[in-house]
């Protein structure tokens, strides 16, 4: 097993060492941009550990691949802001707001296919179905952010439907990250499927967490704006729950709730404040946190086929954590 630390250098290093050198500067400083004001690296990282559970020396067959994750899933931040309007991301603004609209889509578009060429790196042996994971990972998070601003016009959304769009917007991606370790570290097939799933769970249990922060988090430590699914009436589980919870008079307020205007900056807060009033009523804030536990146990129940002692302790810390931020 590779130290923590050692993993934790690499991954410093890597992202300083990630170049977007070419021209024009109007289409690679966004990417520029987006790589130096940072971020939590979970998806990188989260290969590197399970690649780490099966060798004891990092070299470039898992370090490229692991970048690969990381500016694929930035390209998704840049169209996702977007998609959902937002003005700040890691407490800096967004692609969108600091340059405009094409330069957002087409320097998304740049960094998407930056990805595809780090993942190609690949060694020979795994190249083609790693690469074949990706893209089908790469085509689930597209579906994902299609049923996400579909669900925006719905006020019937299932908790089935929306942990369905979850797992394609955000789990498939995490789900990702923890085979291609495995599999690059030439784990067994079926380890490489227990890590898969582990990996999924993990990312319901953290995109709950980031629905329940964006709520309740505290916006100078999450970076983003606190209430924004509010705002755009995204159907996120505090939503979702809250109207399968709710009688049909809460109901009734909660679609009152949602139908206000968020205009200015005094309308935003006002509906911000009508919908959380009716989440504090019916104890939504509880519910979202036992149901991060159950999915975050979950997680765990298939990392805990893969391997155990150590090994699934670095697992179960790796999980710990994304369950219990607070940015
Ligand atoms: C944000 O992902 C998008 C979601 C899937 C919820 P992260 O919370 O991993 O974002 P960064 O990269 O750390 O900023
Ligand atoms: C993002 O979900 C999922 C992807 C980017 C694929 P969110 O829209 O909730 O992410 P944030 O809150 O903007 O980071
Ligand atoms: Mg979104
Ligand atoms: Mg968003
Ligand atoms: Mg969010």
């Amino acid at each position: 097993m590779i130290p923590k630390a050692r993993l934790n250098e690499a991954l410093t290093q890597l992202f300083d060492s990630l170049e977007f050198t070419h021209e024009p500067a109007g289409l690679y400083d966004p990417l520029r941009y987006m790589i130096a004001i940072g971020g939590k690296r979970l998806r990188p990282r989260l290969a590197l550990l399970t690649y780490s559970l099966y060798q004891d020396s990092l070299t470039d067959d898992i370090l490229q691949p692991a970048a690969a994750l990381e500016v694929f899933h930035n390209y998704t931040l840049i169209h996702d802001d977007v998609m959902d309007r937002s003005d700040l991301r890691r407490g800096v603004p967004t692609v969108w707001k600091k340059w405009d609209l094409n330069t957002a889509i087409l320097s998304g578009d740049a960094m998407f296919v930056d990805s595809f060429r780090r993942m190609a790196s690949l060694p020979a042996g795994v190249l083609r179905e790693g690469l074949e994971m990706f893209c089908n990972t790469a085509a689930q998070v597209m579906e994902g952010q299609q049923y996400d601003v579909e669900f925006e016009r719905r006020r019937d959304v299932t908790r089935e439907e929306y942990m369905e769009m979850i797992g394609l917007k955000t789990g498939v991606l995490l789900a990702c990250a923890s085979k291609l370790g495995a599999l690059v570290g030439g784990a067994s097939q079926e380890d490489c499927d227990n890590l898969y799933e582990y990996g999924y769970n993990l990312g319901l249990a953290f995109q709950v967490t980031d629905d329940y922060l964006d709520e309740y988090g505290d916006e100078q430590v999450f970076g983003k704006p606190i209430g924004g699914d509010i705002v755009c009436g995204k159907q996120n589980w505090l939503a979702v729950h809250a109207r399968q919870k709710a009688d049909p008079a809460q109901r009734e307020a909660l679609d009152r709730a949602f139908d206000l205007p968020a205009g200015t900056p005094e309308e935003k807060q006002a509906k911000i404040s009508a919908v959380m009033a009716l989440y504090q009523e019916l104890g939504v804030e509880e519910d979202a946190k036992y149901e991060i536990l159950h999915l975050n146990e979950k997680a765990l129940s298939f990392a805990a086929k893969a391997c155990s002692g150590l090994r699934l302790e670095r697992l179960r810390r790796f999980a710990e954590k994304l369950v219990g931020r607070s940015k």
